[in-house]
């Protein structure tokens, strides 16, 4: 599996998957449909992603194409806890075709390396209560329970 930093020249290919991602939790939960037109401005979001110091996305490449994606973001603890710094991991998605060869796992492992390097101790990820896979595989990846997002429409 090659895992590698994404660049600027990756913009439309990040796109292209993450719109794949954005389109599988609007499907999963009706509180993340998309807005009329949202997919056309993914390439400036991914744009900014990739300007943003704190910010870093990943490709996994199979059979000479970008199969998966991660994007992930530093941040900085308040003052008065011990912890200074943790990492989010704001985005993960894996082609289906190329699901359960470990690309999401090097994926993860490259971002933790990243954090630790820059003093990150902990890993946060938010994962959508009902989807099944994506809480086996975090859980696979050492990942716990930590806190319950609760929410209620208004
Ligand atoms: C979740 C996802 C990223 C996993 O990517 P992947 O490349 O298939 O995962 P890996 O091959 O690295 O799997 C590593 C381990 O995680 C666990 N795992 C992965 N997918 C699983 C599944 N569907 N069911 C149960 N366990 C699973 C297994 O323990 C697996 O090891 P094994 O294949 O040796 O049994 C991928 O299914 C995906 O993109 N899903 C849709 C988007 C999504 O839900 N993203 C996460 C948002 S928080």
């Amino acid at each position: 599996v090659k895992v590698r930093r994404a660049g600027r020249g990756d913009a439309a290919a990040l796109a292209a998957l993450w719109s794949e991602l954005l389109r599988i939790h609007a499907a999963l939960d009706p509180r993340a449909a998309l807005r009329e037109g949202a997919e056309a401005g993914l390439e400036s979001e991914v744009a900014r992603a990739l300007r943003d110091a704190d910010t870093a996305l990943w490709i996994a490449d199979a059979e000479g194409g970008c199969a998966a994606f991660a994007a992930a973001r530093l941040a900085r603890t308040r003052a008065l806890a011990r912890e200074s710094c943790r990492v989010e991991i704001t985005e993960l998605y894996v082609h289906p075709a190329a699901r359960r060869r470990g690309l999401g796992r090097a994926l993860v492992e490259a971002v933790l390396g990243w954090a630790r390097e820059r003093g990150a101790a902990r890993a946060e990820v938010r994962v959508v209560a009902r989807n099944e896979s994506a809480q086996a595989f975090w859980r696979a990846q050492g990942f716990g329970d930590f806190v319950d997002v609760l929410d209620r429409g208004l």
